[in-house]
């Protein structure tokens, strides 16, 4: 008989899901020590990448052994799921999450069309309500759709405000956005139709945050020169430094000006259960639509987005679609196809691994997360404040503090040894492998950046990084700017 066949019976069901969860809660266990990057040299890793682009046997393998070729894969790479991750915006990946999506890929249940499924439908629309509603303050009757990310959510979004406030002539339509707006607003604007040169950076203030004065400015003189405005976007959480927008003013804008305004929370979003954050988001409960991503800040496994949105009958407009094979299903009381409201048709119940998380732990549970992460970032940002040679330029409105090394004088000769001394700071603290910052630009200077996103960041963590960025900046300044 065939050692794995398609149907395993119990005992090898039994087996071979005991094989995989002891692998996964070993791995689990054992991220506090695992390095925050990958140890392998060059050679070895290109040695790997090699192996895995092989094809698959004719003949079948074995378990144990293809599960220890993914932990290899997985060695092979950042580590994403651990707490020394500070790059970037950090991915969690909550047990209970993959736990539920087990359970859903196995049962398999049908996720475009509600009535297929239509009490997980229901569950799924029930998170959608949850973040449209509860998180966002959005009202009663909005509603939106999961997605695999950000990307995909603001891209639906740019398409509901295309064809709700442009119909079918794209050729004048103008957007506005800034540019520390995430890269996806530009490129779903772009894959909606919409020209590059229509795109509009609009200047931002001192601190990083859009300048709605300027805005309003781009916005009349285009509307002069014959063109469309139709959307402003605005972001809640910028990729670099997490700074908020001033966003009730944004709204007031879209509002005069009759534009729609989409919010891009795909970071911040989710602060908004904590007390802090909701102070600091306000305004988002006014946008049309939502941009949020629980793969970032409700730590769910990457591949999890959501868009949510004050007029889902304008989602449903732009997304819509029918074909005669789908004529035996109908609608599901009340409760929405999320195939009619984004781009894709056949898609998993997105909701499920969301669900049975905030079920099983309770909403408490990520707002106590999150406010740990606002109260880490405010010890960070003072701490690293207090280091000599360290520039700190902006007070965090979430959870990124950024600093660079400081130049001798206000040369720019000065900046640009500052800048390779940071780019030096980069590279040793990385070199630790405890933790795994990021670097960006801001005003045309190299900066460093310390996100806290992660559910298994903790002080511990956080007081070693603080530590090793103190030691490592002053070793490096000493050496290269203080000489
Ligand atoms: C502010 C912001 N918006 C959008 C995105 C894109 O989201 P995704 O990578 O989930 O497509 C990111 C990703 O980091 C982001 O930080």
């Amino acid at each position: 008989m065939h050692p794995f066949p398609l149907e395993p019976d119990r005992a090898a069901m039994t087996e071979m899901g005991g094989l995989v969860l002891d692998r996964v809660i070993d791995r689990t266990e054992q991220l506090p020590t695992r390095p925050a990057t990958s140890a392998l040299t060059q050679a070895a890793t290109a040695a790997l990448v090699e192996s895995f682009l092989a094809p698959p046997p004719a003949q079948p393998g074995d378990l144990k052994s293809l599960l220890g070729r993914l932990d290899e894969a997985a060695d092979c790479a950042v580590e994403t799921a651990g707490p020394g991750h500070l790059a970037h915006i950090p991915g969690g990946g909550l047990f209970t999450a993959a736990l539920a999506e087990f359970y859903n890929r196995a049962v398999n249940r049908y996720g475009g069309l509600a009535a297929i499924a239509s009490a997980f439908a229901a569950l799924e629309e029930s998170v959608v309500r949850w973040i449209a509603l509860d998180v966002c303050g959005l009202p009663s009757g909005s509603g939106g759709l999961l997605t695999s990310g950000g990307s995909m959510a603001t891209f639906s979004a740019v398409v509901a405000a295309r064809y709700d406030c442009l119909g079918e002539d794209l050729a004048t339509g103008t957007v506005y956005t800034t540019a520390f707006a995430h890269y996806s607003v530009a490129k779903a604007a772009r894959l909606a139709g919409i020209k590059k040169d229509h795109i509009r950076l609009v200047p931002h203030t001192a601190d990083l945050r859009m300048d709605p004065d300027a805005a309003a400015a781009l916005i009349r003189a285009d509307r002069q020169a014959g063109l469309r405005p139709f959307l402003l976007v605005g972001t809640a959480g910028t990729t670099d430094t997490g700074t908020i927008d001033p966003l009730p003013e944004l709204a007031g804008l879209a509002r005069r000006e009759d534009l729609w305004f989409h919010i891009d929370a795909a970071y911040g979003g989710f602060f908004r259960l904590t007390t802090r954050g909701k102070e600091r988001l306000a305004g988002v409960e006014q946008a049309d639509s939502i941009t949020l991503d629980p793969h970032k800040t409700l730590f769910m496994p990457f591949g999890t987005g959501a868009l949510v949105v004050r007029d889902v009958a304008a989602l449903h407009a732009a997304h819509d679609g029918s074909g005669s094979y789908l004529q035996d299903i109908g609608p599901a009381g009340g409760v929405p196809d999320s195939g009619h409201l984004g781009p894709e048709l056949t898609h998993e119940i997105r909701g499920l691994r969301i669900w049975l998380p905030l079920h099983l732990h309770g909403v408490d549970a990520f707002r106590d997360a999150l406010e740990e992460k606002l109260d880490l970032t405010e010890q960070v940002h003072a701490a690293l404040s207090r280091v000599p040679g360290l520039e700190v330029p902006q007070t965090p409105d979430l959870s990124t503090v950024i600093f660079r090394i400081r130049p001798k004088d206000d040369s720019p000769s000065a900046a640009d040894r500052a800048d390779e001394a940071t780019r030096r700071l980069l590279e040793r603290v990385n070199a630790h492998r405890r933790i795994v910052l990021s670097s960006t630009v801001i005003d045309g200077r190299y900066t460093l950046r310390i996100c806290l996103v992660s559910h298994r960041t903790h002080r511990d963590r956080i007081i070693e990084a603080r530590d090793l960025i103190t030691a490592e900046a002053t070793r490096t300044v000493s050496h290269a700017v203080g000489g």
